[in-house]
């Protein structure tokens, strides 16, 4: 067990709990001043493997807790279900001190947590994260909201939890392939902040990582950890510090743009992008070849790819960057490794570079 403090202003702190139960959340939120009524909100298979202690956990310790379930899956990620959702508050007649608790994935937990930052204007939220992808990234930093049918993430909001609560044996059911695409992040915290994480995912592969909680407990709380003290210094993405997460992913979310979100998951094409990112570094003379020859064998190792399965138009590529809400006036931006654990964020890189870097993973 471990906990994780997330250091914000205004009294928002709040704690990352790795290694609980889920039956002990109940008992974790008594000392809080809510409302005995509590809404979980899920989508259906996750739900159905974990709604069960957790909604006994928090009966047993007072509170008349009750499940609202989402469809499952990026594509319910959207105004229509949050609308939905707000019609079950009321329904389950939640007050301005009930709170929200997502159990879920990214998705999940993005809606839950838009539903929390907006219905009655603003209620208590608490993450129960259950991929790895948001164990390590989407349940901690406060970012919230659903996807346009023009583009990801386009509405939303910052909306803290108050405990980000973590069983990691839920781990145990999930997929290879979204295994894989949060082990991409991993690498991500590894390359920008810690190369400890890099040293541990050589000596082991998926199989054995299923095998051990010892292992899984330690590249968890390294990289929530890391994104923990990111966010501390950088609450709204106001001072440039949360840019280093976006390693890897301006080239990433390109990749995902163009193939239409149906090719690669997330995980994967940020895989793609470290590796263009690295080929960025080596031009600019911060990472060594043999450093992305690392990198790239490290990738493969966890079966993430190194380079894209079918040729890309470079064009739609470089128009698909400059649209990124990241690029700032105009200006590509990336952050690229210097070394291991430590990143640099670059301005104004020539063409010549970038097209260089989308060729090492081939797209020309
Ligand atoms: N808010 C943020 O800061 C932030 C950061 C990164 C990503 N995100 C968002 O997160 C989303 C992606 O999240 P994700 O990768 O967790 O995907 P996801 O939420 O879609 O979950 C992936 C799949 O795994 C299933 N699942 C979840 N937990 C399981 C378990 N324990 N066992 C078996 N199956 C399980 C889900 O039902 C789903 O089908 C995207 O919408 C992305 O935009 C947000
Ligand atoms: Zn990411």
């Amino acid at each position: 067990m471990k906990t994780i403090p997330v250091r914000l202003s205004n009294q928002k702190s709040y704690p990352i709990h790795i290694g609980m139960s889920l039956g002990g959340l109940g008992k974790a939120l008594r000392p809080f001043q809510f409302s005995r009524s509590l809404l979980v909100i899920s989508a259906p298979p996750i739900a159905r493997r974990y709604a069960r202690p957790l909604l006994a956990g928090m009966k047993s310790a007072g509170f008349h807790a009750q499940l609202a379930l989402m469809p499952d899956g990026e594509e319910f990620k959207t105004v229509r279900t949050v609308e939905a959702l707000y019609r079950q508050c009321l329904k389950s007649g939640l007050d301005r001190r009930s709170a929200i608790v997502a159990l879920g994935g990214g998705v999940v937990g993005d809606v839950a947590g838009f539903v929390a930052a907006s219905y009655m204007r603003g209620l208590p939220f608490i993450q129960c994260p259950t991929t790895l992808l948001s164990m390590v990234d989407a349940s901690v930093g406060g970012k919230v909201g659903v996807d346009l049918p023009e583009g990801k993430n386009l509405v939303g909001a910052f909306w803290q939890p108050r405990l980000v609560w973590m069983d990691l044996s839920v781990l145990q059911t999930l997929p290879d392939r979204e295994w894989r695409t949060g082990l991409a992040e991993v690498v991500k915290y590894g390359l920008i902040a810690d190369e400890r994480i890099i040293r541990v995912l050589e000596k082991i592969d998926l199989s054995g990582l299923r095998r051990n909680p010892a292992v899984i407990e330690k590249i968890v709380s390294r990289s929530a950890g890391i994104k923990a003290d990111v966010v501390s210094r950088d609450e709204k993405e106001t001072r440039g510090l949360r840019e280093v997460l976006n390693m890897g992913h301006t080239f990433g979310h390109a990749i995902e743009a163009v193939t239409g979100y149906k090719t690669y998951t997330h995980g994967e094409a940020i895989s793609i992008g470290m590796c263009a990112a690295g080929r960025l570094g080596v031009a600019l003379h911060s990472f060594g070849n043999g450093d992305l020859e690392r990198l790239k064998t490290l990738l493969s190792r966890w079966g993430l790819e190194t380079r894209v399965r079918k040729a890309l138009p470079r064009a739609q590529i470089i128009r698909a960057m400059a649209r990124d809400k990241k690029v700032l006036s105009g200006q590509f931006r990336f952050v690229v490794p210097e070394g291991w654990g430590r990143v640099r964020v670059v301005k104004g890189v020539p063409q010549t570079l970038v097209r260089q870097a989308l060729s090492e993973v081939g797209i020309s």
